[in-house]
């Protein structure tokens, strides 16, 4: 029998998970489980690029944790674990520094973004990011890696290093694909419909995160940023808050543009931003309570971790040592 094809991807908690990060991600990554060999973490080790508050970072990783299981990844099925318990993630992304081009690395979008807010802290972390990611990848030699359009960027770059380290030592790597859903890869903020929803709420007062109560979701949509045309039409040149709309409610429902276009047909933007906020609330009630429910047994979330570990430190283990041993390292006697 053929083995399984593998998928990974991760997610830093570095704030609360949002709606973004469940449309664009999470949701594209359960459900794959009987047809891929699946990993999925925790990025704490990116996470650190912008300064954590420890407390919060802690909690935030666990909470993490509870919500890929309670958007419905199986922990039994899904290789679910944290990034900083498998060290060999930041041995490789060290060694993938040195094959990635300071050129490459400058070019990031998100490195640019990332240097204009924190101004006051860029610090080598946040530069040599896409290679720690590139590790994340590589070392599961996964042939799909599920995530949203702002990460294609650096999937692109982790598939040049790859090539790059394949060329010169022969093949090591398998070169992934970035997979990426067309409705909900890029979620806008509900504030400003130019930018991303942002899981940090400083930079983002329009995002809804997955822990939100019925009310502030409403509340959300309701003031969500729209224009004066008063016709939900989809036009994501011109109407960006509206097509933003159109694409939550569409992807929580299942309705084309077109079929949304006709329900709204004569009625204001009052009773479409009710309906989408409503849709959103049901599509998030069942993974906020039982978040709730999972966080009460924190062995069980331990287990979990645990487990996961020692499965992907298993896999990763073997990744890193044949790429020691093509680079040159001495092996360590046992
Ligand atoms: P992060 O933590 O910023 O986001 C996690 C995932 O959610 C997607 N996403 C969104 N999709 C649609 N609309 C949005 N508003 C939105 N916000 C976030 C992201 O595209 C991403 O898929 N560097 C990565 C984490 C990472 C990783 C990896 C991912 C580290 N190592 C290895 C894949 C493979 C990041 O910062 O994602």
């Amino acid at each position: 029998m053929e083995p399984k094809k593998v998928m990974l991807s991760g997610i830093k908690p570095s704030g609360e998970l949002t709606l973004g990060s469940y449309l664009g991600a999470i949701r594209n990554w359960k459900d794959q489980a009987d047809q891929y060999d699946c990993y999925y973490f925790m990025a704490d080790l990116h996470a650190i690029t912008v300064r954590q508050n420890p407390a919060d970072l802690r909690r935030r990783t666990i909470e993490q944790l509870a919500q890929y299981i309670a958007c419905g990844l199986d922990p039994e099925k899904n290789t679910l674990f944290i990034q900083s318990h498998v060290h060999q993630h930041a041995e490789l992304g060290w060694v993938l520094n040195c094959y990635a081009m300071f050129g490459e690395l400058s070019r990031m979008t998100q490195f640019k973004d990332k240097s204009a807010k924190n101004a006051d802290n860029i610090n080598g972390g946040l530069f040599t990011y896409p290679s720690l990611m590139a590790a994340d990848i590589l070392l599961y030699q996964p042939d799909f890696v599920p995530v949203g359009d702002d990460q294609r960027q650096h999937v692109e770059l982790t598939r040049d290093i790859a090539v790059r380290f394949n060329h010169v030592y022969g093949e090591t790597f398998k070169i992934p694909e970035p997979f990426i859903s067309k409705v909900g890869a890029r979620i806008m903020s509900l504030a400003n419909p130019e930018a991303k929803m942002s899981k940090s709420e400083n930079d983002d007062p329009g995002r809804v995160t997955l822990m939100d109560s019925p009310d502030v979701i409403m509340r959300q949509f309701k003031r969500a940023v729209t224009d004066c045309d008063a016709c939900v039409r989809y036009d994501p040149e011109n109407k960006k808050g509206i097509a933003n709309l159109m694409t939550i409610y569409a992807s929580c429902t299942g309705k084309t543009f077109q079929e949304i276009e006709k329900e709204f047909d004569g009625q204001g933007y009052g009773a479409f931003k009710t309906a989408v906020g409503e849709a959103v609330v049901e599509l998030l009630r069942p993974i906020r309570e039982e978040t709730a429910h999972l966080l009460a047994d924190k062995s069980y979330l331990e287990s979990v971790c645990k487990n996961g570990a020692e499965k992907a430190g298993y896999i990763a283990n073997k990744t890193l040592r044949k790429v020691y041993k093509k680079i040159g390292f001495v092996a360590k006697s046992n």
